[in-house]
């Protein structure tokens, strides 16, 4: 297939812009601010999606946001490959920290990419990434190469839980009849050295409320003589690690699935500095669980951090006060076999259990997803593989991410399918961030990529 090489080096130009008009459309589905923006999104994803060759396409309507649904059938005997993305992006606050508005894309380059980089919020996650497919599919209608079935599903609720894909699954699960699911929202190691993601970490997000007194007090008449919601729930968060860093929620640990010293071994083996890790960061020292290094912290390892905490008086100046309520926002990341239903109710339950008879405590969940791993003998890994090698000039390595992407593990139950994830963001690609940013080798390599998946899928499918 060298003539995707071309094909990209064509039209790449076209390509770029074809994203950046895509970005300029801000998506932000946790504000409803931007509703309309993230509708006119879901529109122009579905104008893309027949542009390219797609049949087919709707806009499914859920309880929340559109889902673009498209197709390409070209014989009901041959595989479907499933394409999952997301068109909506987080919010891009705090405005300040970023060098060009979030909105207003723009290429600069970077040390880690000298060839340019699109900045702007969702450029990575997941615009970027979810267009790099409908350019492949483009090409291989155009050059009379595809060699299957395709359906996209396009969402717009990742980035808030994905709770109206899960209602559209369920009730599609004929529609959305597969062979293998691909999804490219992660990362790889680097533009050297390719990786596959094996395994996603899943989630339990709460919020916390902390209640004293029925109002708010003078600090000098008060202070001393009852307990102060915020002090409270600063005693009660730094509680729930020990001095090794272990989570001190009873059970939390009890489902958790070790990896035996052999798959801590090959984990050990992908490429990582510690050294480039810190100054990356520009922190002094890493920190985390004892006997585990940084790379299974991260990703094999559960976790528990405050994502946000406030309360109090906050505003300029000095104001003596004890505040009646104090609030802090926590998420879990957990490992296969943890349950988040399970986990979020042991947190509930102890959480409430160690506030001392002075305050009272509200759980509020949020949302949260399962975690998942991915065998590397099934087709659809072997496939990708191939494709990376022959792109890449390298083979790709397994590595199980931190991050979270709940409703693969609902593919799983509900549709009996096997995701593969072929990502190519770079974790200094700043999603989530301020200078968000997607690099043009990247965007470019996932469209020559992503054909050649196809071709051996069906391949080894045989
Ligand atoms: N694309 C990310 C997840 C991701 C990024 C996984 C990089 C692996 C590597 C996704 O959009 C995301 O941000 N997921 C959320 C969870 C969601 C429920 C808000 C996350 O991981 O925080
Ligand atoms: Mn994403
Ligand atoms: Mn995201």
């Amino acid at each position: 297939m060298e003539n995707i090489k071309s094909y990209v080096q064509q039209h790449k130009d076209r390509f770029i812009n074809e994203l950046i008009e895509l970005l300029k459309i801000p998506s932000v589905s946790a504000d409803t601010a931007y509703s309309q923006d993230v509708i006119d999104t879901a529109e122009a994803v579905k104008a893309s999606l027949s542009k390219a060759g797609c049949d087919i396409v709707e806009t499914c309507d859920t309880p929340g946001y559109p889902i673009i649904y498209g197709e390409k059938i070209i014989d009901p005997n041959l595989p479907t490959v499933l394409v999952y993305g997301h068109y909506d992006v987080q919010p891009p606050d705090p405005m300040e920290l970023w060098t060009s508005p979030p909105f207003e894309p723009v290429i600069k380059t970077t040390d880690i990419h000298p060839e340019g980089a699109i900045f702007a919020r969702g450029a990575c996650d997941d615009k970027g990434q979810m267009y790099m497919h409908v350019k492949a599919l483009e090409y291989m209608v155009q050059s009379n190469t595809l060699p299957c079935n395709v359906k996209f599903m396009i969402e717009g609720e990742e980035e808030v839980g994905s709770a109206s894909l899960a209602w559209f699954v369920e009730r599609n699960q004929e529609k959305l009849k597969n062979d293998v699911i691909l999804i490219s929202d992660t990362g790889m190691i680097s533009n050297q050295q390719p990786s596959i993601t094996t395994g996603l970490r899943g989630l339990s997000y709460v919020e916390v409320e902390v209640t004293g007194p029925n109002r708010d007090l003078h600090s000098g008449l008060y202070g001393g003589a009852v307990a102060n919601p915020i002090n409270i729930l600063a005693k009660m968060i730094a509680s729930l690690h020990d001095e090794d860093n272990h989570i001190t929620i009873p059970g939390f640990y009890d489902k958790v699935q070790e990896l035996s010293a052999e798959e801590r071994a090959e984990m050990a083996k992908a490429p990582f500095s510690l050294e480039k890790y810190k100054n990356a960061l520009n922190i002094a020292d890493v920190y985390g669980e004892k006997g585990y290094v940084t790379n299974e912290r991260n990703s094999i390892r559960p976790t528990l951090d405050v994502n946000g905490i406030w309360g109090g008086y906050q505003g300029e100046g000095a104001k003596t006060v004890i505040a009646s309520k104090a609030f802090a926002k926590i998420s879990m990341r957990l490992v296969p076999n943890q349950d988040w239903h399970e986990i979020t109710e042991l947190f509930t339950k102890h959480f409430t259990n160690i506030a001392p008879a002075g305050v009272t405590v509200k759980v509020t969940p949020h949302h949260g997803g399962q975690g998942y791993v991915t065998p590397i003998d099934s087709i659809g890994y072997k496939a990708a593989n191939m494709a990376y090698t022959e792109t890449f000039g390298v083979p790709a390595i397994p590595v199980r991410s931190g991050g979270s992407i709940p409703i693969v593990a609902l593919f799983e139950k509900e549709l009996k399918s096997k995701t593969i994830l072929m990502g190519f963001g770079l974790d200094s690609d700043a999603i989530h961030s301020p200078n968000e940013h997607f690099g043009i080798f990247n965007y470019l390599k996932g469209i020559e990529t992503i054909p050649l998946f196809y071709k051996y899928f069906v391949e080894l499918s045989k």
